[in-house]
Protein backbone atom coordinates (compact mmCIF):
# COMPACT_ATOMS: atom_id res chain seq x y z
CA UNK A 1 0.00 0.00 0.00
CA UNK A 2 0.98 3.66 -0.56
CA UNK A 3 2.18 4.64 2.31
CA UNK A 4 0.34 7.87 3.90
CA UNK A 5 1.49 10.95 5.84
CA UNK A 6 -0.25 11.80 8.60
CA UNK A 7 -1.19 15.63 8.77
CA UNK A 8 0.76 17.63 11.29
CA UNK A 9 -1.07 20.84 12.85
CA UNK A 10 -0.02 23.95 11.42
CA UNK A 11 0.25 22.19 7.83
CA UNK A 12 -2.09 23.12 5.48
CA UNK A 13 -4.78 20.64 5.39
CA UNK A 14 -4.28 20.15 1.88
CA UNK A 15 -1.50 18.95 2.17
CA UNK A 16 -1.63 15.92 4.16
CA UNK A 17 -1.36 13.25 1.46
CA UNK A 18 -2.01 14.00 -2.16
CA UNK A 19 -4.70 12.31 -3.34
CA UNK A 20 -4.89 9.49 -5.28
CA UNK A 21 -6.21 8.18 -8.94
CA UNK A 22 -8.03 4.96 -8.90
CA UNK A 23 -8.71 3.04 -11.92
CA UNK A 24 -10.30 -0.14 -12.34
CA UNK A 25 -10.21 -2.19 -15.52
CA UNK A 26 -12.71 -4.95 -16.09
CA UNK A 27 -13.48 -5.32 -12.84
CA UNK A 28 -16.58 -8.15 -11.89
CA UNK A 29 -17.23 -8.82 -8.84
CA UNK A 30 -19.64 -13.12 -8.27
CA UNK A 31 -20.61 -14.21 -4.74
CA UNK A 32 -20.68 -17.81 -4.46
CA UNK A 33 -22.24 -18.99 -1.60
CA UNK A 34 -23.65 -22.70 -0.58
CA UNK A 35 -27.29 -21.39 -1.54
CA UNK A 36 -26.42 -19.05 -4.38
CA UNK A 37 -24.22 -17.52 -7.10
CA UNK A 38 -25.00 -13.50 -7.30
CA UNK A 39 -23.36 -11.76 -10.20
CA UNK A 40 -23.02 -8.32 -8.06
CA UNK A 41 -20.91 -6.11 -10.03
CA UNK A 42 -19.47 -5.32 -13.78
CA UNK A 43 -17.74 -5.65 -15.76
CA UNK A 44 -16.70 -2.07 -14.74
CA UNK A 45 -13.91 0.03 -16.56
CA UNK A 46 -13.79 3.66 -14.82
CA UNK A 47 -10.93 6.21 -13.89
CA UNK A 48 -11.28 8.56 -10.98
CA UNK A 49 -8.77 11.37 -11.51
CA UNK A 50 -7.00 13.22 -8.40
CA UNK A 51 -8.83 14.90 -5.92
CA UNK A 52 -11.96 13.83 -8.08
CA UNK A 53 -15.43 13.69 -5.92
CA UNK A 54 -17.26 10.54 -7.74
CA UNK A 55 -20.74 9.73 -6.50
CA UNK A 56 -22.59 6.29 -7.54
CA UNK A 57 -26.40 5.84 -7.77
CA UNK A 58 -28.24 2.68 -8.88
CA UNK A 59 -30.98 0.72 -7.54
CA UNK A 60 -31.15 -0.92 -4.10
CA UNK A 61 -29.09 -4.25 -4.14
CA UNK A 62 -27.04 -3.27 -7.67
CA UNK A 63 -23.60 -3.38 -6.23
CA UNK A 64 -22.93 -0.47 -5.30
CA UNK A 65 -21.70 -1.52 -1.83
CA UNK A 66 -19.43 -4.29 -3.01
CA UNK A 67 -17.76 -1.96 -5.32
CA UNK A 68 -16.86 0.35 -2.85
CA UNK A 69 -15.51 -2.97 -0.66
CA UNK A 70 -13.53 -4.01 -3.68
CA UNK A 71 -11.64 -0.87 -3.81
CA UNK A 72 -11.39 -0.69 -0.22
CA UNK A 73 -9.64 -3.84 -0.84
CA UNK A 74 -11.96 -5.94 1.89
CA UNK A 75 -12.67 -8.44 -0.81
CA UNK A 76 -10.93 -9.46 -3.95
CA UNK A 77 -12.24 -8.58 -7.75
CA UNK A 78 -13.39 -11.87 -9.62
CA UNK A 79 -12.19 -10.68 -12.41
CA UNK A 80 -9.94 -7.39 -13.72
CA UNK A 81 -8.14 -5.17 -11.55
CA UNK A 82 -8.24 -2.17 -9.31
CA UNK A 83 -5.32 0.56 -9.01
CA UNK A 84 -4.08 3.00 -6.72
CA UNK A 85 -1.76 5.52 -8.41
CA UNK A 86 -1.08 2.85 -10.42
CA UNK A 87 -0.31 -0.16 -7.38
CA UNK A 88 -2.63 -3.02 -7.34
CA UNK A 89 -5.24 -2.91 -4.63
CA UNK A 90 -4.17 -6.18 -2.56
CA UNK A 91 -6.00 -5.86 0.44
CA UNK A 92 -6.90 -2.86 2.43
CA UNK A 93 -4.34 -0.38 3.71
CA UNK A 94 -4.27 3.05 5.16
CA UNK A 95 -4.27 5.35 1.74
CA UNK A 96 -8.10 4.32 1.79
CA UNK A 97 -10.42 4.77 4.12
CA UNK A 98 -14.23 3.86 4.29
CA UNK A 99 -17.09 5.91 6.25
CA UNK A 100 -20.54 4.22 6.24
CA UNK A 101 -23.89 4.76 7.28
CA UNK A 102 -23.73 3.90 11.25
CA UNK A 103 -20.95 5.34 11.95
CA UNK A 104 -18.87 2.84 14.11
CA UNK A 105 -17.61 4.62 16.84
CA UNK A 106 -16.30 3.08 19.90
CA UNK A 107 -19.07 4.36 23.29
CA UNK A 108 -16.43 3.64 25.99
CA UNK A 109 -13.70 6.18 24.30
CA UNK A 110 -14.62 9.89 24.23
CA UNK A 111 -15.12 12.02 20.59
CA UNK A 112 -10.98 13.04 21.26
CA UNK A 113 -10.24 9.00 22.08
CA UNK A 114 -12.49 8.04 18.84
CA UNK A 115 -10.57 10.10 16.59
CA UNK A 116 -7.10 9.43 17.87
CA UNK A 117 -7.95 5.86 17.79
CA UNK A 118 -7.83 6.34 13.44
CA UNK A 119 -4.45 6.94 14.77
CA UNK A 120 -3.26 3.56 16.36
CA UNK A 121 -1.43 2.66 13.57
CA UNK A 122 1.20 5.26 13.31
CA UNK A 123 3.10 4.39 16.34
CA UNK A 124 5.79 6.94 15.28
CA UNK A 125 3.84 9.30 16.55
CA UNK A 126 3.97 10.31 19.98
CA UNK A 127 0.92 10.38 22.83
CA UNK A 128 0.83 14.05 22.12
CA UNK A 129 1.27 14.19 18.61
CA UNK A 130 -1.66 12.12 18.29
CA UNK A 131 -3.50 14.16 20.16
CA UNK A 132 -3.09 17.07 18.17
CA UNK A 133 -3.85 15.86 15.00
CA UNK A 134 -7.19 14.51 16.32
CA UNK A 135 -7.77 18.04 17.95
CA UNK A 136 -7.19 19.46 14.45
CA UNK A 137 -9.74 17.78 13.12
CA UNK A 138 -11.98 17.77 15.17
CA UNK A 139 -11.88 21.12 14.34
CA UNK A 140 -12.16 20.63 10.89
CA UNK A 141 -15.87 19.01 11.47
CA UNK A 142 -16.55 22.02 14.24
CA UNK A 143 -16.97 19.47 17.00
CA UNK A 144 -13.88 21.12 18.81
CA UNK A 145 -16.02 21.66 21.90
CA UNK A 146 -17.19 17.95 22.48
CA UNK A 147 -13.55 16.41 22.77
CA UNK A 148 -14.45 15.16 25.57
CA UNK A 149 -18.28 14.47 24.85
CA UNK A 150 -18.95 9.90 25.02
CA UNK A 151 -20.52 9.16 22.01
CA UNK A 152 -24.03 8.66 23.76
CA UNK A 153 -24.33 12.28 24.68
CA UNK A 154 -23.83 13.18 20.45
CA UNK A 155 -26.23 13.91 18.12
CA UNK A 156 -26.55 11.44 14.58
CA UNK A 157 -25.13 13.94 12.60
CA UNK A 158 -22.47 14.64 15.33
CA UNK A 159 -21.37 10.92 15.54
CA UNK A 160 -20.87 11.20 11.40
CA UNK A 161 -18.97 13.96 11.67
CA UNK A 162 -16.81 12.24 14.56
CA UNK A 163 -16.67 9.63 12.15
CA UNK A 164 -15.42 11.72 8.92
CA UNK A 165 -12.81 13.40 11.42
CA UNK A 166 -11.66 9.99 12.38
CA UNK A 167 -11.27 8.82 8.78
CA UNK A 168 -9.75 11.94 7.64
CA UNK A 169 -7.18 11.79 11.05
CA UNK A 170 -4.73 9.67 9.18
CA UNK A 171 -4.89 11.21 6.00
CA UNK A 172 -5.50 8.68 3.79
CA UNK A 173 -5.72 9.21 0.06
CA UNK A 174 -8.89 8.16 -0.88
CA UNK A 175 -12.31 8.38 0.98
CA UNK A 176 -14.94 5.63 0.54
CA UNK A 177 -18.44 6.84 1.55
CA UNK A 178 -21.55 4.34 1.50
CA UNK A 179 -24.25 6.21 2.14
CA UNK A 180 -22.89 8.47 5.24
CA UNK A 181 -25.79 10.50 5.40
CA UNK A 182 -28.56 8.08 4.82
CA UNK A 183 -29.99 7.47 8.69
CA UNK A 184 -29.94 11.07 9.60
CA UNK A 185 -32.97 13.79 9.42
CA UNK A 186 -33.00 16.46 6.24
CA UNK A 187 -31.61 19.29 8.19
CA UNK A 188 -28.78 17.86 9.50
CA UNK A 189 -27.85 16.38 6.36
CA UNK A 190 -28.14 19.70 4.89
CA UNK A 191 -25.59 20.98 6.95
CA UNK A 192 -23.13 18.31 6.40
CA UNK A 193 -23.38 19.48 2.69
CA UNK A 194 -22.31 21.92 3.08
CA UNK A 195 -19.28 20.67 5.88
CA UNK A 196 -18.60 18.10 3.34
CA UNK A 197 -18.08 20.67 0.32
CA UNK A 198 -15.67 22.64 2.65
CA UNK A 199 -13.72 19.63 3.44
CA UNK A 200 -13.46 18.51 -0.25
CA UNK A 201 -12.23 22.07 -1.57
CA UNK A 202 -9.81 22.02 1.70
CA UNK A 203 -8.39 18.49 1.21
CA UNK A 204 -8.90 17.59 -2.30
CA UNK A 205 -9.71 13.82 -1.75
CA UNK A 206 -9.98 11.73 -3.93
CA UNK A 207 -13.84 10.34 -2.69
CA UNK A 208 -16.35 7.74 -4.14
CA UNK A 209 -19.46 8.20 -2.45
CA UNK A 210 -22.96 6.15 -2.80
CA UNK A 211 -26.11 7.52 -2.58
CA UNK A 212 -29.79 7.20 -3.14
CA UNK A 213 -30.46 10.82 -3.09
CA UNK A 214 -30.23 12.30 -6.34
CA UNK A 215 -30.42 16.08 -5.13
CA UNK A 216 -27.48 14.86 -2.74
CA UNK A 217 -24.97 13.58 -5.92
CA UNK A 218 -25.75 16.50 -7.68
CA UNK A 219 -25.12 19.02 -4.75
CA UNK A 220 -22.00 17.55 -4.25
CA UNK A 221 -20.30 15.39 -7.35
CA UNK A 222 -17.85 16.38 -10.06
CA UNK A 223 -19.21 13.53 -11.40
CA UNK A 224 -22.30 11.24 -11.02
CA UNK A 225 -22.35 7.21 -12.27
CA UNK A 226 -25.49 5.89 -12.59
CA UNK A 227 -25.74 2.43 -12.09
CA UNK A 228 -27.99 -0.31 -13.43
CA UNK A 229 -29.69 -2.41 -11.82
CA UNK A 230 -27.27 -6.03 -10.50
CA UNK A 231 -24.70 -6.57 -11.88
CA UNK A 232 -24.30 -3.06 -11.73
CA UNK A 233 -22.11 -1.15 -14.65
CA UNK A 234 -22.28 2.17 -15.91
CA UNK A 235 -25.47 3.18 -17.58
CA UNK A 236 -24.80 6.88 -18.06
CA UNK A 237 -22.15 9.30 -16.54
CA UNK A 238 -23.14 12.84 -15.66
CA UNK A 239 -20.50 15.60 -15.39
CA UNK A 240 -21.07 18.19 -12.72
CA UNK A 241 -19.70 21.51 -13.81
CA UNK A 242 -21.52 23.57 -11.17
CA UNK A 243 -19.92 26.47 -9.10
CA UNK A 244 -19.35 25.72 -5.73
CA UNK A 245 -20.07 25.74 -2.83
CA UNK A 246 -23.38 24.37 -4.10
CA UNK A 247 -26.88 24.77 -2.50
CA UNK A 248 -28.69 21.90 -1.74
CA UNK A 249 -32.14 24.21 -3.12
CA UNK A 250 -30.28 25.83 -5.97
CA UNK A 251 -32.30 25.83 -9.18
CA UNK A 252 -29.88 24.03 -11.16
CA UNK A 253 -29.13 21.59 -8.47
CA UNK A 254 -32.72 20.24 -8.23
CA UNK A 255 -32.65 20.81 -12.44
CA UNK A 256 -29.90 18.30 -12.04
CA UNK A 257 -31.34 16.19 -10.11
CA UNK A 258 -33.84 15.75 -11.98
CA UNK A 259 -32.36 13.93 -14.86
CA UNK A 260 -30.58 11.55 -12.77
CA UNK A 261 -33.60 10.46 -11.05
CA UNK A 262 -35.45 9.75 -13.81
CA UNK A 263 -32.61 7.86 -15.47
CA UNK A 264 -32.45 5.61 -12.09
CA UNK A 265 -36.30 5.32 -12.38
CA UNK A 266 -35.88 4.26 -16.22
CA UNK A 267 -33.72 2.17 -14.79
CA UNK A 268 -35.40 0.70 -12.14
CA UNK A 269 -38.67 0.18 -14.46
CA UNK A 270 -35.85 -1.73 -17.00
CA UNK A 271 -35.03 -4.16 -14.40
CA UNK A 272 -38.99 -4.74 -13.38
CA UNK A 273 -39.31 -5.95 -16.92
CA UNK A 274 -36.68 -8.15 -17.24
CA UNK A 275 -37.70 -9.58 -13.91
CA UNK A 276 -41.09 -9.95 -15.22
CA UNK A 277 -39.97 -11.30 -18.40
CA UNK A 278 -37.45 -13.90 -16.92
CA UNK A 279 -40.56 -14.75 -14.40
CA UNK A 280 -43.02 -15.67 -17.43
CA UNK A 281 -40.34 -17.97 -18.88
CA UNK A 282 -39.48 -19.95 -15.43
CA UNK A 283 -40.75 -23.34 -14.94
N1 LIG B 1 -20.81 -11.24 1.05
C1 LIG B 1 -21.79 -11.51 0.18
N2 LIG B 1 -22.13 -12.79 -0.12
C2 LIG B 1 -23.10 -13.05 -1.00
N3 LIG B 1 -23.80 -12.12 -1.64
C3 LIG B 1 -23.53 -10.83 -1.39
C4 LIG B 1 -22.52 -10.46 -0.46
N4 LIG B 1 -22.46 -9.10 -0.40
C5 LIG B 1 -23.39 -8.66 -1.26
N5 LIG B 1 -24.04 -9.69 -1.86
C6 LIG B 1 -25.08 -9.60 -2.87
O1 LIG B 1 -24.59 -8.77 -3.91
C7 LIG B 1 -25.62 -7.93 -4.42
C8 LIG B 1 -25.15 -6.49 -4.35
O2 LIG B 1 -25.08 -6.12 -2.99
P1 LIG B 1 -24.59 -4.68 -2.52
O3 LIG B 1 -24.63 -4.68 -1.05
O4 LIG B 1 -23.31 -4.38 -3.19
O5 LIG B 1 -25.72 -3.76 -3.13
P2 LIG B 1 -26.00 -2.19 -2.93
O6 LIG B 1 -26.11 -1.58 -4.29
O7 LIG B 1 -25.01 -1.62 -2.00
O8 LIG B 1 -27.45 -2.21 -2.24
P3 LIG B 1 -28.12 -1.12 -1.28
O9 LIG B 1 -28.47 0.05 -2.14
O10 LIG B 1 -29.37 -1.80 -0.79
O11 LIG B 1 -27.15 -0.80 -0.19
C9 LIG B 1 -26.87 -8.24 -3.60
O12 LIG B 1 -27.66 -9.14 -4.33
C10 LIG B 1 -26.33 -8.89 -2.35
O13 LIG B 1 -27.25 -9.84 -1.85
MG1 LIG C 1 -25.13 -0.74 -0.10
Amino acid sequence: MTGAQPFRPGADAAATATPARISLEGVTKTYVTPRARVDALGPVSLEVAEGEFVVLAGPSGCGKTTLLNLVAGFEPPSQGEIRVDGKEVAGPGPDRVMIFQEPALFPWLNVLDNVAFGLRQHTHLSAAERRAIAEHHLELVHLEGFAQAFVHELSGGMKQRTALARALAPAPRVLLCDEPFGSLDALTRERLYAEIQELHSRTRKTTLFVTHNTREAACLADRVLVLTARPARIKRVFTVDLPRPRDFYDARVSALAGQILAELRSEITEDRGTTHERDKAGP
